[in-house]
This record gives C-alpha cells, structure tokens and sequence, in this order.
C-alpha cells in the first residue's frame, strides 16, 4: 500500500488474514507521508504498523514508478513471499504488482476490472496493466465483469469478493461516535444548517490554472447557496488554496479518515472527483456530483446515488439534487462489511490449492 485510498481497502483484508493466522508482511512505499494521508489513518483503522516503509515520497509518475520498482525488489527477493497483495490504481499498485510478476512472484488485485475507459487518467493506465499482472483478480463491483471479459480476464482468477471499502466504513459506523465527530466539527467551522462537502484532487481538474480557475468560480457560486466544507488534498493546495477567501467557503486540511466519514454522513450534497467517495456516498444513500468526463465506477450511478458533470453544468446539477427528495442508501451486491474476510478466504484458498499442487 502507499496511496491514501489504499489504506481503508488494505485494513480489513488484513485483519481477516490475522484472524486466520497468516504469514504476512505490510510494505508501506511511503508515496503518501503526510500524517493527514497516511499515518492518522492506519492509527484511525486501528490497523498494525507497516513492517517495512520504502519511503519513496512525490515525484513524476515515472520517478515515482520507478522508485517504488527499484525499492521493493529487494524486500521481495529478501522476504519471499508466495503471493504480493496490492489494491486499487496507484502508482505503488502498479509498481509493486511489475515488480512482484518479473520475480515470478504471483499477485492479487484488490478492486480488479474497474474502467474510465479515460486512458489519459494515470490511474487507467496503471489497473489496466495491474488486472494483466495479476494471477488473482478480486472483483469489488459487479460492472467489473465487461471489462475483464472485453480483456480476456473473465477465468477462474477473477473473484467476486465485495467492496473492501466499505468494510472500513461499516467498521468506523461501529466503532466511532461520527454524529459526535461531525456536531464538533460543525461547531468548529460555525455551521448550523445543511452544508455541502467538496473534495477536488484529480489531476485535471486542479493542475490546469484554467481547469482550477472553474473549480474556484463553481466553488464560489455554491458557497453563496449553502456552506461549503473544502478539506483540501496537499495536490490541490497549489491552485484551490485561494477558496479560503470565498465566501461561505470553509477550506480545511484533509481530515482524520473517522471525521471525514462523519461529515459524508451527515452532507447534504457532496461535490467530489474521487473513486471512493462516490461509493462511499452510495452507500449512505447521499447525492454526490461528480466532476469528472467519466468513471470507473458506474454501478454508483446504476444503483446508487451518483451523477457525473461538468464543472460548467456542476451548479444545476446541486441546484436538482438540493430540490429532490432525498435518495436512499444503495443496495449494491457484496457491499456488506464482509469483503475482508471474502478476499481472505480467496487468497488462503488459493495458496492451499497451490500447495497442494505443489
Ligand atoms: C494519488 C493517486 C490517486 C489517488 C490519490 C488519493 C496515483 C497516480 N494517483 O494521487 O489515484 O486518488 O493519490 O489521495 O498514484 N503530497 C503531500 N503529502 C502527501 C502526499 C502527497 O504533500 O502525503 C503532495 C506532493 O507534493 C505530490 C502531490 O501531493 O506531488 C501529489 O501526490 P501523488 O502521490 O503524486 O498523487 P495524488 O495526487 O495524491
């Protein structure tokens, strides 16, 4: 893991692989190290501590690429281990799953068969080539089959399993008190009424100054019809920083990962390009407008509570959603709270299998 939406994917997987006694090592590659994206939330998911950190830090897709490349394959060769687990489209994922495939080592995609079919998103590029690295492909939402099929992955290597995410979620619903979290919260930033959360990070809308210069004037129209909670990614600090001078524009550093559940619970409408918060705010049966062309996603949108727009269409869009009835929570297959204990099960199965072959 290495990314900060690895980590709510990777926490269950691991407890499940702990409560049934296996051997593992956690390789952190370090290309999230702010404590806000990385340590808060493996404290928050009550997750143990990596064993190995490979500390590769920011840097070009390349650098970034290759440092984790060249940093891990030493821990593999040293640890040997008989399978490499890796979750999502980060470039640690990508990284990683090459480096484990040349040593002839076999991997497990966590979330495999996930499509933008954008191939200009880094993120395409790196799940397309991981789901094709990978000897085991753990299938989180069910219109991932179309994709593995149009790619030849539909075998016995590709698994339904569920949404490992939302066992995170489902875990800090049990373990947390979030309408306590979000009353404080709210209290903090003087907010008495329905409030809108935004989270804008993707590439191309935040490091374009034309693509951000419409993310500020979107932000600026929506802060004058409700209060706009901003928890900004360190991406987005270049050219969104300035929304703190917007009115009803409340800017705040990324949040601990059990308070930004607890504000996603409680939003009227979320503003957002992420990949996991539009499954996260089906879940909850919250709207959510996603600014992107695409998604990878669509059973968010089938199922659940999510629409994707423009950032020119964006305010409309809030506009409908704010004059509808609320939506209800989406009941999406295998989004259960149990995927851990699914992935972990596919995996000691598989190495039992292999085993006994052996
Ligand atoms: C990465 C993932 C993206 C994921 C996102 C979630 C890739 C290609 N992209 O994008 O899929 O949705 O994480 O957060 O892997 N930075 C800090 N502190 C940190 C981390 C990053 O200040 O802890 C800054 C760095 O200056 C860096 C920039 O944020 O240049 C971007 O970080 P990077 O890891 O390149 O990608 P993300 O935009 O976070």
């Amino acid at each position: 893991m290495g990314a900060r939406p690895n980590l709510p994917k990777a926490a269950p997987v691991i407890r499940a692989l702990d409560t049934a006694g296996m051997a593992r090592t956690i390789v952190h590659t370090g290309q999230h190290y702010d404590d806000a994206m990385s340590a808060s939330l493996i404290r928050a998911l009550g997750m143990p501590e990596p064993d190995v950190n490979l500390g590769v830090g920011s840097g070009s897709h390349a650098q970034q690429t290759a440092a984790v490349l060249t940093a891990i394959e030493p821990v593999l060769i040293e640890r040997s281990p008989a399978l490499v687990v890796v979750y999502g489209d980060v470039n640690s994922t990508l990284a990683a799953a090459l480096a484990a495939a040349k040593l002839g080592i076999p991997v497990a995609h966590v979330e495999a068969g996930l499509r933008s079919h954008d191939p200009a998103m880094p993120e395409e590029i790196n799940r397309r080539l991981v789901d094709h690295l990978s000897t085991l492909r753990l299938v989180t939402s069910p219109d991932a089959w179309e994709n593995l099929r149009t790619e030849g992955l539909a075998d016995d290597g590709s698994i339904d399993v569920g949404n490992p995410m939302i066992d995170s979620l489902v875990h800090m619903q049990r373990d947390q008190d979030l309408d306590r979290r979000r009353a404080d919260l709210l209290a903090l930033l003087g907010i008495e009424a329905d409030y809108l959360l935004a989270t804008i990070h993707r590439p191309s809308n935040v490091d374009d100054l034309q693509q951000a210069g419409a993310v500020l004037r979107l932000l600026e129209t929506l802060g004058a019809r409700l209060p706009v909670v901003l928890p900004l990614h360190p991406r987005s600090q270049r050219t969104l920083g300035s929304a703190q001078t917007l009115p009803g524009v409340h800017v705040i550093e990324p949040l601990a990962y059990p308070d930004f559940l607890a504000m996603l619970a409680g939003a009227r409408v979320v503003l957002t390009d992420s990949g996991g918060v539009q499954e996260e705010t089906s879940f909850l049966g919250i709207p959510c407008v996603t600014v992107r062309s695409t998604t990878e996603r669509p059973v968010t949108i089938t199922l659940g509570t999510n629409r994707l727009s423009t950032l020119d269409d964006a305010s409309a869009e809030i506009d409908a959603v704010l004059a509808a009835p609320r939506p209800d929570p989406a009941v999406i297959p295998l989004w259960d709270g149990r995927a851990g204990e699914r992935i972990a099960a596919a995996l000691t199965g598989w190495l039992d299998r292999r085993a006994a072959h052996d």
